[in-house]
């Protein structure tokens, strides 16, 4: 006993050391390093850039995956109550959707009274939200899912509700203390102050907090976020809110696109929540949202009611493997990498997947019907590599043994995404 016990300083320091060197190289290991040359082209490293992911990141321990579940915004903007909240989680589970990953139940503004209350707290609004947040949580989370709340880094939320500005530490204790899982921190009346400067103060007080909360920065993309947010919050908003138009969610992507290198486990790109099911684009347009969505690792928040889904919508909220191309374990962000048509508007899309494996989407942004083909150049593979095809949205393999480049006719604004598995990764894995 006496022998072993002078040996166990040494032994601790060393088991220190090793876990310090770890968690230090852990943040700056290159995502793609593991790949397989003789499937991949030297260009491979530039069309799929991750060398600034894990630069001074978090590392809180959530987000290894983007975040998935709901948000109220979307659909139902200020009129929200407690009695939605809990249909929609309740939904979440009968529909099947939280099996599937969709387990954040996300308050958006509007839950708050106009003022604090004389102790200088946030109160919910009597009206709306009579038996409390805490209540809220307990009831969410005993159906095994988790609940997000919602402020502002400024003086007031953007319906003029109190903004945690200046209140971060008190409000911070008073989520945690509600047993709060999730805070989105918007950036109306933000009194001129850059995001740099009001965005952090946040993250310390939820540290400080003594709960794990996830933290989404929603600063509209002003300043750049990607270049700085990495070491504050778990996702940040690179762009203006959405709105449920082609011409929004098409926008909106192309401008998230511009970050693909920043993002990786603990810290992703967010181009919004989602509008699928909203009503204001097609069935081919809604499948193109959510398709380059899960392919550029944004969080998979659905915006629409989800007590009441159609066929359709529920379809394309609930394809496992659209999902698991979002959640795979790699986390590098998929991007457009080749573009041809009148104004680029006949796009392929492709990331890399764990397992050697390709996810592409062949998207149709122009006004007829077209015929997309992704060239092994363009997507990085080898020019002697050969893949087969599964169509996710199809739900079949569609082709065993394909070499040099991959054609397929895509409807108007319609997306067919696919993974491409190169067959000595595909034989060698019987
Ligand atoms: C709660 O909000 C929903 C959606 O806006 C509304 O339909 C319902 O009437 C509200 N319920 C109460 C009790 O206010
Ligand atoms: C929706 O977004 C588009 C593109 O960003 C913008 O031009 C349009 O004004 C927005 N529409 C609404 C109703 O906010
Ligand atoms: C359910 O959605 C349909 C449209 O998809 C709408 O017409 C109907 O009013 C909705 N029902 C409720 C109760 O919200």
């Amino acid at each position: 006993m006496a022998k072993q016990k002078q040996n166990y300083p040494d032994f601790v320091y060393f088991v220190i050391l090793l876990l310090h060197a770890h968690s230090v190289s852990a943040r700056v290991l290159p995502l793609l390093q593991s790949c397989d040359k003789s499937i991949f082209r030297s260009s491979f490293h530039t069309i799929y850039d991750t060398s600034n992911y894990g630069v001074l990141q978090l590392n809180n321990g959530l987000a290894q995956t983007p975040q998935m579940g709901w948000n109220s915004w979307n659909f139902f903007a200020c009129n929200i109550n407690e009695t939605v909240i809990k249909e929609t989680a309740d939904a979440l589970i009968s529909t099947g959707l939280a099996d599937l990953g969709y387990v954040y139940v996300n308050i958006d503004d509007c839950w708050s009274t106009v003022t604090r209350n004389l102790k200088g707290q946030l109160v919910p609004d009597p009206k709306t939200f009579p038996s409390g947040i805490k209540a809220l949580a307990d009831y969410v989370h005993g159906k095994g899912l988790k609940l997000g709340i919602y402020s502002d880094a400024g003086a007031f939320t953007c319906q003029v509700r109190p903004g945690s500005l200046f209140h971060e530490v008190d409000d911070a204790k008073t989520f945690a203390y509600w047993g709060v899982d999730y805070l989105k921190y918007d950036n109306c009346y933000n009194l001129g102050i850059p995001p740099k400067k009001r965005y952090p103060p946040m993250r310390d007080a939820l540290d400080g907090a003594g709960r794990t909360i996830f933290y989404s920065l929603c600063d509209w993309g002003v300043d750049d976020p990607a270049l700085w947010a990495g070491k504050v919050g778990n996702s940040w908003r690179t762009t203006d809110d959405i709105n449920d138009t082609w011409a929004s969610m098409t926008t909106i992507a192309d401008l998230n696109d511009k970050w693909a290198s920043y993002a990786g486990p603990g810290g992703w790109n967010d181009p919004d929540t989602l509008e699928v099911g909203n009503g204001g684009m097609t069935y081919q347009e809604y499948r193109a949202h959510i398709s380059i969505w899960a392919l550029m690792k944004a969080p998979l928040l659905i915006g629409c009611d989800v007590r009441n889904l159609t066929t359709e919508t529920f379809e394309l909220l609930s394809n496992k493997e659209v999902i698991a191309v979002n959640q795979d374990p790699l986390g590098v962000q998929g991007r457009k990498v080749y573009v041809s048509g009148k104004d680029g508007c006949l796009q392929i899309w492709a990331g890399p997947l764990s397992g050697n494996r390709l996810v592409v989407a062949l998207w149709n942004r122009c006004s007829k019907v077209a015929t997309i083909t992704a060239t092994w150049e363009a997507l990085g593979l080898e020019s002697g590599t050969h893949v087969s095809i599964r169509d996710l949205w199809q739900h079949k393999e569609i082709a065993g043994n394909v070499g040099s480049s991959f054609s397929a006719r895509v409807d108007v604004h319609d997306c067919q995404l696919y993974i491409f598995t190169p067959w000595t990764v595909a034989h060698s894995a019987l």
